[in-house]
């Protein structure tokens, strides 16, 4: 099992309608490739979890980083994992239109000021911490 993590930002603005036809997509081609993971949509800002067989998940991840609908893609986490953080969601999503909206403090903090020193260790425990949120 491997897992990336990725911040970027969507190179203009994406209305709904074109992130929910993002979404069906994905969620069709990563139950195909029994992929698993998380998308949070704050403003521009993208914070996306791919999960499942380290070949798959680095297929998918080298094809979203040549999407041309963001850029500056900042890798947080390149790991082998046990288990999967998302075993029921082909893609979580949560579009947060407000920072408000997050009761993470530790995802807030990410997404406000793009906080990037952060240990591989903490994103897990944030990512649990956004989960039991929500
Ligand atoms: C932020 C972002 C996240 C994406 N996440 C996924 C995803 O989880 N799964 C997926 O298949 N495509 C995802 N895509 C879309 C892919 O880049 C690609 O457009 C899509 O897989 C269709 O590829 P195809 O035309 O080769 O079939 C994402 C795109 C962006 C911009």
């Amino acid at each position: 099992m491997f897992r990336i993590m990725y911040m970027s930002t969507s190179t203009g603005y994406m209305p709904d309608e074109e992130l929910e036809e993002l979404l069906k997509i994905a969620n069709n081609n990563n139950k195909e490739k029994k992929l698993t993971g998380l998308l949070i949509v704050k403003g521009r800002t993208f914070l996306q979890c791919l999960e499942g067989d380290k070949e798959n998940v680095l297929e998918l991840y080298n094809k979203i980083i040549k999407d041309k609908r963001h850029d500056n893609i900042i890798d947080l986490v390149e790991e082998n994992a046990e288990d999967r953080l998302f075993p029921n969601w082909s893609m979580g999503y949560r579009n947060l239109k407000s920072l408000d909206d997050i009761k993470s403090k530790k995802i807030k903090r990410i997404l406000d000021v793009k906080e990037l020193n952060i240990k591989k260790e903490e994103i897990s425990e944030i990512i649990e911490e956004f989960i039991s949120c929500y």
